[in-house]
């Protein structure tokens, strides 16, 4: 044995000491490995993003994004019963705006029959089970691309947040489930949530984007929304600095001081670290965002055989869980619940 080996001649190498704790006994085998996980996946934890257009019969392509499609009203409500079908709780819209309704102020966003409005009314009435949310800022909107009103090079806040107001207004009457403010603006929370109360809709959630990074990881995004090629500079005066955790912590207290019932971290995989912190600290229902560039990475890698695609999948989302999300937004949604349901 290794012991006699090693005593054995004036040559040998010292005895190697024998592990007494050996950690790899739990993973000998599958059954043991299931026996011993502590975070578990289950399609209970999935928010599915889904892009809208304009038109019927429509699904357009995302040429960053693959296998995401924009899709017209009546192809959204089909994907929405799909959600139903796989048991995702909720689905979370985004429309790409005509560039013709476009402007300044980001005026259609408030109008109560926009195209995200259109669809909150189509699904509600087709799969009223499947929970709506809607995200609450100008970007898709505007004719320079940012989430709030331009005034030069500034981005106004109050009048923003005045404009955001009756967006969740329109979004709410329309008969959206959570109110996801995304915006950045300081003090959009108590005043929706303050808007929502006086018109009745005290039911209606706030899942606070509470600590959104100014990321490059949202390029892809901007591609299926169209505010790509026309941004303005870009979004730090609002959105947060990558380097930053302690502030973090101050944008999500502030959130929930604010009345926010669910808080959330953008990106994902690159900010587990504020994942982890925001749970330990808030113990708050606390989502992550796999964002547009993450699925994107993932998949050109795929594509190019350097990654299973598969496998990265299945591990970028159960480190969400590991770091303490309650649930992840994510465009892969469909996929693993269909993969969860198969496991079953
Ligand atoms: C809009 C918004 C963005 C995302 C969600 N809501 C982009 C941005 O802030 O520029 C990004 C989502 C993704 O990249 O998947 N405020």
């Amino acid at each position: 044995d290794e012991r006699k080996c090693a005593d054995s001649g004036a040559s040998a190498p010292p005895a190697q000491p024998v592990p007494v704790r050996r950690l790899r006994r739990n993973r000998k085998a599958a059954w043991t490995r299931r026996l011993v996980q502590e975070n578990v996946l289950t399609t209970n934890d999935l928010i599915w993003p889904l892009f809208v257009i304009a038109g019927e019969g429509q699904r357009v392509p995302v040429a960053s994004m693959p296998g995401v499609e924009r899709l017209s009203v009546d192809m959204a409500v089909r994907e929405a019963e799909r959600a139903a079908t796989l048991g995702i709780p909720a689905i979370a819209l985004f429309p790409y705006t005509d560039p013709a309704l476009r402007d300044e102020r980001g005026t259609e966003a408030y109008n109560p029959d926009n195209l995200v409005c259109r669809a909150i009314r189509a699904i509600k009435q087709a799969v009223p089970e499947v929970g709506i949310i809607a995200d609450v800022a100008l970007d898709p909107y505007t004719s320079h691309g940012h989430d709030g009103v331009l005034a030069g090079e500034t981005i106004l806040n109050d009048e923003s947040v005045a404009l955001l107001v009756r967006q969740a207004l329109v979004q709410a009457e329309a008969g959206c489930d959570i109110i996801a403010p995304s915006d950045m603006m300081d003090g959009r929370v108590a005043a929706i949530r303050t808007a929502l109360d006086g018109a009745g809709f005290q039911d209606v959630q706030i899942m606070a984007y509470a600590a959104k990074y100014a990321s490059a990881f949202y390029g892809p995004f901007r591609d299926a929304i169209g505010t790509n090629a026309t941004l303005v500079g870009d979004k730090r005066t609002y959105q947060m600095d990558p380097a930053n955790s302690d502030e973090a912590m101050r944008e999500i207290a502030m959130d929930i001081e604010e009345g926010a019932d669910m808080i959330m971290v953008k990106p994902g995989l690159p900010y587990l670290d504020i994942v982890r912190r925001a749970k330990d600290t808030f113990g708050m229902p606390t989502f992550a965002y796999q964002v547009s560039g993450e699925y994107a990475m993932i998949e050109a890698a795929a594509a190019n055989g350097w990654l299973d695609g598969e496998r990265a999948m299945v591990e970028s989302l159960i480190a969400f869980k590991r770091a303490g999300a309650d649930g992840i937004l994510t465009y892969y949604a469909p996929r693993i619940a269909e993969k969860l349901a198969r496991a079953l």
